[in-house]
């Protein structure tokens, strides 16, 4: 099941299928929780000038391209950021994928993806929200997962799913990852900002995935909270008033006309249910119709700059914008919705929100506050604002790509070309003590599909457009599996000769022989 409210939602209970095998390599140092345990810099949108916000330093030089590559030493370190960090048996991090580390793509006004950031950022302005991004993608596992309640047996933290550094550290999977950062500092400039009770943060994550034309294993996150103050001793006597200065700030959001679908209650004891120990149903409603008022007013700004740039184009003419809720469950929030929005003939899932638990908040210095929060992926919402047909175009240092984009500018992408397509098959037999199914963390698990995107990457990076399953079959005789997987490589660039796609293929199989122990067929 793919989950896409975020590019691809990190929801309890997602039913992907399994561990992968652990390649020994790499390591982490202790600094690199005082390094990531900060919060990020700040942009003032007055001035478009970036100023570091002053609470906890973190923002280093950008890395030189020596420093970000990954150096296996004979002490077996990783080096990110010029950080080095120990590697060990759960390290499953390539180079490939360190090279995409200190980009920075929402730092360049003119990319799409930072053109989108500003729109979103324009509907979350100060003094109420601090608009930030996160530079450093190395997280612990803490900061990451737990506590941010992830069960230990979420698949989301298997290393099939997720990019370990080592075992306690990983490239982010999402920007909820800072979640407890942006609340402590809240807390923190509670005297010197006391008017900052928002945030909304923008970063690069990291998941291990398919290979299509809309996924890409690192991507960006857009995440927002919003708190209110209680009274610190038996809030929950004190509710009215809190739900009333909450309704205070809800009339302040300007209403708007767009068709909204909202069947559900806003709690359900099964489906979404109210954290009764510490809201009252009546905080819950306020929280919830802040949110999402704040929300759909986001949502129809992005969709009415993206009926603009369609409409001066040949696109065909926009039907009135429709959205809806929907209950979602997500660890740590509840209840938790997704907002979908109906765009050209489909749902479309955009983001997802709740409830803050309050046990997080408890945890990240901010007791007696209570709120919302939001998580959306950028590219998909770039991809639908611009036109832009191909997630890996994101990445592209192609001037026919680069200088179609002007800061503060929703404009149709024009393909500057399309090369063709490559299309090759490798079948093989899965090693008969192969399975597939749910597995722990760090159990055993010989082969994972995302292990297969894994090596193709690795071998073919951004020239490999597709990866399907193709066929599948187990022999009635013998129980062995086989599988076909059809990849399609064709460079967003130039024309592949033949070649270099068949020596790339080659490699392919030979990895997986390798890596995955298959037999060819
Ligand atoms: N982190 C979630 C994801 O990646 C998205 C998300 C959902 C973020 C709910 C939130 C939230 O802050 O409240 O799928």
């Amino acid at each position: 099941m793919r989950l896409l409210a975020t590019g691809r939602a990190l929801r309890a209970g997602s039913g992907r299928w399994s561990i992968a095998s652990c390649r020994g390599r790499t390591l982490v140092p202790p600094s690199h929780l005082q390094y990531t345990a900060g919060v990020g810099l700040r942009y003032s949108s007055s001035t478009s000038a970036w100023t570091n916000d002053a609470v906890i330093e973190r923002t280093k030089s950008a890395p030189t391209n020596q420093q970000r590559r990954l150096t296996t030493s004979a002490q077996q370190t990783i080096t990110i950021g010029g950080y080095p960090y120990p590697a060990d048996e759960w390290t499953n991090t390539p180079e490939t994928i360190l090279s995409h580390v200190g980009r920075g793509l929402y730092l360049d006004e003119n990319h799409p993806l930072t053109i989108t950031r500003r729109l979103i950022e324009s509907q979350f302005p100060g003094p109420v929200y601090g608009n930030y991004v996160e530079q450093n993608p190395v997280v612990s596992t803490a900061q990451n997962f737990d506590v941010l309640g992830f069960p230990p047996d979420h698949p989301g933290r298997s290393r099939t799913d997720t990019y370990y550094v080592n075992r306690d550290t990983v490239l982010r999977t999402h920007t909820s990852a800072h979640q407890q950062a942006y609340f402590k500092r809240m807390n923190q400039n509670g005297k010197t900002h006391p008017e900052e009770v928002g945030y909304t943060v923008v970063a690069d994550v990291y998941r291990r995935d398919a290979i299509d034309r809309s996924h890409y294993p690192v991507f960006h996150q857009m995440e927002g909270a919003r708190l209110w103050k209680r009274p610190k001793t038996d809030p929950l006597r004190y509710s009215a008033q809190t739900s009333a200065a909450i309704m205070e700030d809800v009339k302040k959001i300007p209403v708007h006309d767009m068709v909204v679908d909202d069947p559900n209650p806003t709690i359900h004891p099964e489906r979404n249910p109210l954290q009764a120990e510490h809201h009252s149903a009546e905080e819950v409603e306020a929280i919830a119709a802040h949110l999402k008022r704040s929300l759909e007013r986001m949502v129809l700004k992005i969709f009415s700059e993206a009926s603009k740039a369609a409409d001066g184009s040949s696109s065909p003419k926009q039907d009135p914008l429709k959205v809806r809720w929907v209950e979602a469950y997500f660890p740590f929030t509840s209840p938790s919705w997704e907002l979908e929005v109906f765009w050209q003939g489909d749902w479309l899932e955009i983001l997802g929100c709740g409830v803050i638990k309050q046990d997080l908040l408890i945890n990240s210095d901010v007791p007696d506050r209570v709120g919302w929060a939001f998580g959306l992926g950028l590219e998909r919402i770039a991809m639908l604002l611009f036109n832009i047909p191909d997630i890996r175009l994101f990445w592209s240092r192609d001037e026919r790509f680069l200088s179609q984009f002007k800061a503060g500018k929703i404009t149709r992408f024009e393909p500057f070309s399309k090369y063709p397509a490559c299309y090759k098959d490798v079948a093989f037999w899965l090693p008969s003590s192969a399975a597939t199914g749910a597995g722990a963390p760090g159990g055993v698990m010989p082969f994972h599909e995302n292990d297969i995107m894994e090596i193709v990457r690795d071998v073919a990076g951004n020239t490999a457009e597709d990866v399907k399953l193709v066929d599948e079959f187990t022999h009635p005789k013998t129980g062995r599996k086989s599988m076909c997987y059809r990849i399609n490589y064709r460079s967003l660039e130039r024309t592949l000769t033949n070649k270099e796609t068949n020596e790339l293929h080659e490699k392919v199989r030979t990895r997986l022989v390798e890596k995955l122990g298959v037999e060819l067929r």
